[in-house]
């Protein structure tokens, strides 16, 4: 039985007088792999923004396992809790060791204590493959060493769902593929995903759904092998005869 985690309903969002989220409506799955592909400026970020409540929305309504986004306060940390968000810039805490970068939101947000909150640490960094850099700053890192060390820090909160925002589009290109790696590997252990991403390989390989997104609206929706062999929109089909040409 599909269980609904994140329920987005017509879901309006104005920036002044630029309309960037047109009645947006989108239910995501306990364990679904959603990825959201389209131009540049359709709104694919707004997007994730707004569903752990980064912006405000217009109008609409969004709820993350049954709860309705909360305004603000308590209630508002608790959801960011469960909604783990990475970006395409990983965003560590440059004067914390890779280890400390994991074990702040534990400590402070979850209540853990020091120990334990290291111990599961040290199980999330091996589990990206960089527990051996866990006392080097960030610096010191590769960039897919880093995003994997953000893909961490996000896992220590214990989501219910990760959002990523386009992970390997500000890496080195023999660096995307392990990132990737380590997303495939939380698809596979049935972590609920919303991805953005212009890796057509990796949502071939790991997406139950494709979302379409031009001009703030979803265009279409479908499973990767419908969507990829088969676009029903002509925005859909110009945007992806530009992707396979470059
Ligand atoms: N804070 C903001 N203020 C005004 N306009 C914004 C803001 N953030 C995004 N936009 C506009 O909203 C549109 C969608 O942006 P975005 O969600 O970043 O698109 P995408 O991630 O698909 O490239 C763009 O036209 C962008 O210029
Ligand atoms: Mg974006």
């Amino acid at each position: 039985m599909a269980e609904p985690l994140v329920v987005v309903e017509d879901v309006q969002k104005h920036y002044g007088d630029f309309h960037a989220l047109k009645d947006i409506n989108l239910t995501v799955n306990r364990g679904e792999v959603v990825v959201v592909i389209g131009p540049s400026g359709s709104g694919k970020s707004t997007l994730c923004r707004t569903i752990n409540r980064l912006e405000t929305i217009t109008s609409g309504s969004i709820s993350i396992d049954g709860k309705k986004l909360p305004e603000e306060g308590k209630g508002l940390a608790n959801l960011r809790a469960d909604v783990g968000m990475v970006f395409q810039s990983f965003n560590l805490f440059s004067h914390l060791t890779i280890l400390e970068n994991i074990t702040l939101g534990p400590i402070k947000v979850r209540g853990l204590k020091k120990a334990q909150a290291e111990s599961e640490a040290h199980v999330l960094l091996d589990r990206v493959g960089v527990d051996k850099q866990a006392n080097k700053l960030p610096a010191q890192l590769s960039g897919g060493q880093q995003q994997r060390v953000a893909i961490a820090r996000a896992l220590a909160m214990r989501p219910k769902v990760m959002l990523f925002d386009e992970p390997t589009s500000a890496l080195d290109p023999e660096m995307i593929n392990e990132v990737l790696d380590v997303m495939v590997g939380l698809a596979k252990e049935g972590m609920t995903m919303v991805v953005v991403t212009h890796e057509m390989g990796f949502a071939r390989k790991a997406a139950d759904r494709v979302v379409f997104m031009s001009e703030g609206e979803i265009v279409e929706e479908a499973t990767p092998d419908q969507f990829f062999t088969n676009p029903q929109s002509s925005r859909a089909k110009d945007f992806l005869s530009k992707l396979i040409t470059h």
